[in-house]
């Protein structure tokens, strides 16, 4: 299938109406990939991009509803601040303390989900085939996305999962926060020396300002699984440090963005698109 789309066939009408809203969006890749499952499924939809800043964001999000629009996905940095403005909360959505998605229902309520943690698992999971079953599991990070991953891979029963951050007191607020969910602790970085695990993902932000965490390169065998949650056209920095360090598979989180809108697409469609072309057509 073909990037190009089939505009003649879509129009706006009421529950046909979807965006993206986030300060900044433009380099958003949303609108692209729900365009492709909507010409995939054959469904007749728009989605846009929003650029909200915070003190908008009230505003904007009932207008957009009370104006037809059906679902909306949220992203940096409202995730959190959009979360007092929803009716209802899924579990998975309380849990992360986060929204990515939100859909008005029949009745005319707003419901926050978030799919971020299942399209992170189906990423590794079925996409990479990577074993979480009693694996070694090592999060470096401990802000909004280390929150949104931890409970969906405490839920695969991991032998055991490490969070590693700059500031510890907040990895190991996280790691309270989510001790009855499984085997979690949390240290800082140079309490990781000596220490191997089968899978590291790369939960800071990092590598936004091109920079790597101040990690001991000693965690990283031939054998270490590398996934960083960022996605960029080019290596992000912890891609590019893992494969320095022989590692051979280590991966971006493009599939993980595929994947979370595959499921805000099907929350909001009833139709679970195919993502295997949508993927190929985004980097590696
Ligand atoms: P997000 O919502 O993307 O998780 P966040 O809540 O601001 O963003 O969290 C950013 C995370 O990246 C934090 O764990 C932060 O470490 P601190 O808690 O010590 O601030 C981490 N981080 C950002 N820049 C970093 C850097 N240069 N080195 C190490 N960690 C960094």
């Amino acid at each position: 299938m073909g990037t190009r789309l089939n505009t003649e066939r879509i129009q706006v009408t009421p529950g046909n109406r979807y965006a993206v809203i986030g300060h900044p969006i433009a380099h958003s890749r949303s609108p692209i990939i729900h365009q492709l499952f909507a010409e995939q499924t054959d469904q007749t939809l728009t989605y846009e991009t929003m650029d909200v800043s915070p003190d908008e964001l009230d505003e904007t999000i009932s207008t957009f509803f009370a104006n037809g629009g059906h679902g909306l996905n949220v992203t940096v940095p409202h995730k959190t601040n959009v979360m007092t403005l929803m009716d209802k909360l899924t579990p998975q959505a309380k849990l992360a303390g986060a929204v990515n998605t939100i859909t008005r229902l029949p009745d005319g309520t707003l419901e926050g989900d978030n799919t971020d943690g299942i399209g992170l698992i189906t990423d590794l999971r079925d996409n990479l085939h990577i074993e979480l079953i009693d694996s070694s599991i090592l999060v470096l990070g401990a802000g909004g996305a280390t929150r949104g991953i931890i409970p969906p891979l405490l839920e695969q029963i991991p032998a055991e999962v490490v969070i590693a951050n700059r500031t510890v007191e907040k990895a190991q607020g996280i790691a309270n926060a989510f001790a009855d969910l499984g085997h979690l602790s949390a240290c800082g970085f140079e309490d990781l020396n000596d220490r191997k695990f089968h899978l590291i993902i790369n939960a800071t932000s990092a590598g936004l300002q091109g920079e790597l965490p101040p990690f001991p390169d000693s965690i990283i065998s031939p054998d270490t699984i590398c996934y960083d949650l960022a996605y960029s056209m080019r290596d992000t920095p912890f891609i590019a440090w893992a494969k320095q360090h022989g590692c051979t598979k280590a991966w971006q989180g493009w599939g993980m963005l595929v994947e979370q809108a595959a499921e805000s697409f099907f929350i909001w469609r009833g139709v679970r698109p195919d993502t295997y072309s949508v993927r190929m057509q985004l980097p590696q």
